[in-house]
């Protein structure tokens, strides 16, 4: 059984604390493989009919918070990034958060920028913590390495690392406690809560007096500390506020939150029965999503992690690895937890707080003029004429970091952008000007170079091109 084969591997550590570290790791996936055997047999899913629209008072809309704060309340703030995912949905096989994303700063840089820059500007010591995996531990290490002499904490933590499940026998993928990454995998943000308190650094922010975490993605550009939103969960007495924010068309896969037998809850699209999969992805039931910047009371962190922990739902993650085998992964999400807390609601923030990069069609926009820096944070161009971005849809050609990179030689200037479709094999020259709206297709087995200096504007190329 599962059981019998996580004690096997347990018998491949040598005894040593590694050891004790490995067993209560395997209790944790055990119980959680446990949770979901039980799920499966009683088919213990959701009953649409319960689920309602959050009531007003669950979401509470950004321009109604208070605008009077108090600075002293950012004493006792800690900011979290979770870094422990590998963007593959964009091709890369190292962390997400270590890819250059402007003027040679990646992630990570931004985000120290914007936390020293609060420190500077309001003389305090804002701790920056970063949640790893096995998968982003080192890289993560090494870019903060050059920050050692800088006034800013920064503490690590990694979070948890679970067997793969071969779906055919339901029995772990690795043979012994140190076989191949590719056995193993980092079971979803919502490890934060267990990989917090198993790692004693939830118990050293209260040490150090810390009350309130602000956490969010690694690749969330907009997600920078607000004093409105602190203040507004002291004044109300949120042991966890959820920043959602109105769902466009393009956003169909984010969590969202909903009223469930009178209580919140978060639900994602895997929880989703087939037949309301279209439902789900519609905004006219579901408004908002959720942009994973959460706000949690440590207090009352540890004490739901005192009694008990959380039991957040399983989101199964089937995966083919490059072996071709079938497995699962058993995962949570951060949000999820919201259930377990008092006064918990959401903020429906503006979009501005939720810049993340997903696709190189975002990763263009944000390393173009579109944008510049400021103290680590992205701010619109004010040569930028309308309020709005431009949509970019850049073909599968693109899909991958590599061949992104490999197809724009320099970054275009499209500040007078609208609108860009790129579709087949197209390279871009040097110092191209994009305005208004752009289409390339390069059809099947023709390829497309954009030359040196190009300008095109409001143009549509397609066929054969010489140009
Ligand atoms: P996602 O998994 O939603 O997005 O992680 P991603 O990083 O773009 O992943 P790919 O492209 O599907 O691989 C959202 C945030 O949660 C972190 C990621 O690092 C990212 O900041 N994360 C994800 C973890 O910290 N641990 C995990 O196990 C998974």
């Amino acid at each position: 059984s599962m059981q019998d084969e996580l004690s096997r591997l347990s018998q491949t550590v040598a005894e040593s604390a590694n050891k004790k570290a490995f067993e209560t790791e395997m209790k944790s996936f055990l119980s959680l493989f446990t949770r979901y055997l039980a799920e499966k047999a009683s088919s213990k899913e959701l009953v649409w009919k319960h689920i309602k629209s959050p009531s007003k008072d669950q979401i509470v809309p950004y321009h109604q918070i208070t605008t009077e704060t108090d600075p002293e309340s950012l004493r006792k703030l800690a900011v979290l990034k979770v870094n422990g995912g590998l963007g593959t949905s964009m091709g890369m096989t190292g962390t997400k958060s270590a890819l250059e994303v402007k003027n040679n700063m990646t992630f990570l840089d931004l985000t120290v920028k914007q936390i020293e820059h609060l420190n500077t500007t309001h003389n305090l010591d804002v701790p920056l913590i970063l949640m790893t995996s096995f998968n982003t531990h080192e890289d993560t290490l090494r870019i903060i390495k050059k920050y050692a002499d800088h006034e800013l904490r920064i503490t690590t933590f990694n979070q948890s690392r679970y067997p793969r499940i071969v779906r055919e026998s339901m029995l772990p993928c690795p043979k012994t406690a140190d076989d191949d990454k590719s056995a193993w995998y980092p079971p979803g943000h919502g490890d934060l809560y267990n990989a917090l308190f198993q790692s004693g650094v939830l118990d050293q922010l209260l040490a150090d007096g810390k009350e309130y975490l602000f956490v969010s993605n690694s690749d969330n550009l907009g997600a920078v500390v607000n004093q409105r939103i602190l203040q507004h969960m002291i004044d109300s007495q949120a042991e966890f506020l959820m920043e959602v924010t109105d769902k466009t068309k393009a956003d169909v896969k984010g969590g969202t939150l909903i009223d469930y037998d009178g209580s919140i809850r978060l639900l994602e699209i895997a929880q989703v029965p087939p037949e309301h999969t279209e439902d789900f992805k519609s905004v006219r039931k579901f408004k908002i999503f959720n942009t994973n910047n959460l706000w949690i009371n440590l207090r009352a962190l540890k004490r739901v992690m005192d009694n008990g922990g959380m039991e957040l739902e399983i989101i199964i993650n089937p995966k083919i690895t490059e072996k071709g085998e079938h497995v699962i992964q058993l995962e949570t999400a951060a949000g999820a937890a919201i259930k377990h807390f008092r006064n918990a609601h959401g903020i429906n923030v503006p979009r501005s707080r939720f810049l993340p990069v997903k696709s190189c069609s975002d990763l263009l926009l944000i390393k173009s003029d579109i944008y510049s820096i400021e103290n680590g944070q992205l701010v619109i161009s004010p040569e930028r004429m309308f309020s709005t971005t431009p949509v970019i849809k850049l073909g599968d050609h693109f899909k991958k970091i590599q061949q992104f990179q490999k197809r724009f030689k320099k970054i275009p200037t499209i500040i007078e952008l609208d609108h860009l479709t790129v579709t087949g094999d197209v390279y871009f020259g040097r110092n191209v000007t994009l305005r208004g709206t752009v289409i390339v297709v390069a059809n099947e087995g023709q390829r497309i170079d954009i030359p040196d200096g190009c300008v095109l504007e409001n143009r549509l190329l397609s066929g054969n091109l010489n140009m």
